[in-house]
């Protein structure tokens, strides 16, 4: 171990700083991992060309070569041989063949063509069919439990989907976790107390001397705060400085690059025990001279153009999945940058106003043709989509029926709707079956009458799950009992399916068969908005009805251009192959990834084909004991805690890009080995982790 002589100094660091300075640089000391600096290389990514940098089933340029591949590792279905033929034919411009070149070139001198998993192919595909069949097509295996619950017989027409990533708590992880919150919290409200008692303390607001001073001129005793009731809601203000600020080192990060493979995270300091977080900013801004130096001495110490200390991490984080990030020089930047000559970033009005130009209109009837519907709305933001998209769609009077992981979006949209909700079980197609038959059975409340309108809402792929829509038993049980289906596929469009096509085309569900298809362009496409796409009279309404369109400004024109851009790339319209190269980079990257974390024996959620990999922490102390071991390893990582998951279900969660590479992605796998025997979180191996 490295001697380190700053303890002192360290007391005002964050602990992630401080994390830093367990490198303190000294001589002895070995340039492995285990605290210790080395001399920053020479970053093999400062100089790494705008490239797609994932990797390709078989020799990349050879269309051949990537159609067999696709049609033996997915269900070839129309759409795809429709897209491939589109790919193969879109090679007469020069500026195509241009970029198709130095794609190409690029991939080539990372690649020399070969598959980067050709030794782990085998295994990768079998497992991705294993889940498809399991929980796509629902075919009985032999490792499949038998359904023996409340619902007997129903269950045998919709077989639950068991997913294989299926992993109860462990008795010993509930035990500890449990037991983590009640110290955290005993120990909280002991500080509080004695903040009370003491006069003194981080979060001691002293009382004003109203009652026995005469107010100054100008001062009202409604000034004193303490006779207000709290406007911050007393739990949720224990939980914040009690238990968030502890670890609120690990949200939040700033960063200063783009969120590509490799990503620059701003250093932070605290100077009040992590109540408030500040960006470091310049190493001369450290007094100390030696944490300074310990700083530049550190494994991926770097600095931004005007000298603000980094981290230089692998980011497993942010939702590039189609790796617009790493390559947008190449594939997006000329258009992009091309439409603020004609066009302006704000239009300043909404659509019902001046809001709307040609790129509006483009973006929605590119939406309306990928998806497969007839028109599509386009709003500026993903999470209004849902939030007023729902509330125009149902009213009192109508139900809708929620899938119980849905997201906030969703939750606001609905209670904002006035319609009745109820969630059904997790992607369980019997249990909605049953609450929709409830439903019908008995009508409204008190006046029994029957519901004017039943709608059911559920994602493609559930972002803190990893899983994906169990979307063809969701839609036979929609069909049988009349309610429409609204399918957010906020992480699906564009990430899942031969051609990205989303849910629907992953599982072969004809988009006819779902009604209403939402999605955003925050994830694969590194744009911002989200759209809904319907038959054209569905469409016309909600262009007139929905106030997150008809009052809100309307999504920029530069970002329409970035989405435009983006489809011509995943469809093949740009007459290059980046797009079908994204997305079998991108199915690779995380099947390979969900595969060894599995083989580690971590409790990893979801499925295979599925960019999401919720890794299962439990243990409140292992949320931030996670993030800063990651970080300290150059990791970019996510991690999750209540209330935005139940209380036992904290987890860290990966998301995978196209644009990394199988080397960065087993850098990462290397240094996740090294942090779950430190964390004890091979729970699949044993009770105690
Ligand atoms: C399922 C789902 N729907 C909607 C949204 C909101 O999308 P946006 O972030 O683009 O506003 C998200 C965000 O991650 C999401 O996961």
């Amino acid at each position: 171990m490295c001697n380190t002589n700053t303890t002192k100094s360290k007391q005002y660091l964050s602990p992630v700083a401080a994390s830093t300075l367990a490198n303190t640089y000294d001589d002895s000391c070995s340039s492995d991992n285990d605290g210790v600096p080395t001399p920053l290389p020479a970053s093999p990514h400062s100089s790494a060309p705008p490239s797609p940098r994932g990797s390709v089933i078989g020799s990349l340029g050879d269309n051949a070569n990537i159609s067999t591949a696709t049609a033996t590792a997915t269900t070839t279905t129309a759409a795809a041989k429709k897209a491939s033929s589109s790919l193969l034919a879109a090679h007469d411009d020069d500026d195509a063949r241009g970029r198709l070149r130095l794609v190409s070139k690029i991939n080539y001198s990372r690649r020399e063509g070969d598959d980067p998993y050709a030794d782990v192919r085998e295994r990768m595909e079998a497992l991705s069919l294993r889940d498809k069949s399991r929980h796509v097509y629902h075919c009985q295996s032999e490792t499949q439990p038998q359904d023996d619950d409340d619902e007997g017989s129903e269950k045998n027409n919709f077989m639950v989907a068991t997913p294989s990533s299926h992993h109860e708590i462990t008795i010993f992880a509930a035990i500890t976790t449990y037991l983590g919150y009640v110290v955290l919290i005993v120990t909280g409200h002991i500080r509080d107390v004695c903040a009370n008692i003491f006069r003194k303390g981080r979060y001691f607001r002293s009382q004003s001397t109203t009652a026995t001073t005469p107010n100054p001129p100008g001062h009202y005793p409604s000034d004193d705060f303490t006779k207000y009731a709290p406007l911050l809601k007393s739990w949720e203000n224990f939980y914040t400085r009690r238990l968030y600020h502890r670890i609120q080192d690990c949200f939040n990060r700033p960063i200063a690059s783009r969120p590509s493979a490799i990503i620059s995270v701003l250093e932070r300091v605290s100077f009040d025990g992590n109540k408030t977080m500040s960006v470091l900013g310049k190493l001369s801004n450290l007094e100390d001279e030696k944490i300074a130096l310990s700083y530049q001495m550190g494994q991926h110490y770097d600095t931004t153009p005007d000298g603000r200390v980094v981290r230089k991490c692998l980011n497993l984080g942010s939702y590039n999945y189609l790796g617009f990030a790493d390559d947008w020089d190449v594939t997006c930047r000329k258009d992009v940058m091309g439409s603020l000559d004609n066009l302006p970033s704000s239009v300043g009005s909404s659509r019902l106003e001046f809001g709307t130009t040609t790129l509006h209109r483009r973006v929605e009837t590119i939406v309306a043709s990928f998806v497969g519907k007839e028109d599509a709305l386009v709003l500026n933001m993903g999470f209004n989509t849902n939030a007023t998209i729902i509330p125009t769609l149902t009213a009192r009077g109508d139900l809708i029926v929620s899938d119980e992981l849905n997201h906030t979006s969703i939750v606001n949209g609905a209670r904002a709707s006035g319609a009745a909700i109820r969630t059904f079980r997790h992607n369980d197609a019997s249990n909605l079956e049953f609450i929709l038959r409830e439903a019908i059975v008995y009508g409204q409340p008190r006046t029994r009458r029957p519901w004017n309108r039943i709608l059911v809402v559920v994602e493609g792929i559930y972002s803190m799950e990893g899983e994906y829509c169990n979307l063809r038993n969701v839609v036979t049980v929609c069909k049988k009992y009349g309610a429409y289906v609204y399918l957010d596929e906020a992480h699906s469009i564009g990430a899942m399916g031969p051609t990205g096509r989303g849910c629907c085309e992953y599982t072969g569900v004809d988009p006819a068969d779902v009604d209403i298809l939402m999605g955003t362009f925050t994830k694969s496409f590194g744009g911002m908005g989200g759209y809904v796409a319907a038959d054209r009279r569905i469409i016309a309404e909600l262009r007139r009805e929905c106030a997150g369109s008809a009052y809100h400004n309307s999504l920029s024109p530069v970002v329409c251009q970035q989405i435009i851009s983006s489809f011509q790339v995943i469809m093949g319209k740009d007459g290059t192959l980046i797009g079908s190269q994204k997305l079998n980079a991108l199915r690779d990257n995380s099947n390979y990834f969900r595969m060894r974390l599995t083989d580690m024996g971590l409790h990893v959620l979801g499925n295979y084909d599925s960019p999401i990999m919720p890794v299962m922490l439990y243990n409140p102390t292992k949320i931030a004991a996670f993030s800063r071991e990651c970080l300290k390893r150059g990791l970019a990582v996510v991690v999750v805690g209540f209330p935005a998951v139940p209380i036992l279900m904290s987890r860290a969660r990966f998301c995978i890009s196209a644009g990394h590479t199988r080397e960065e992605l087993d850098r990462a796998l290397k240094e996740l080995d090294e942090v779950a025997d430190l964390l004890k979180l091979r729970y699949a191996r044993s009770t105690f982790g």
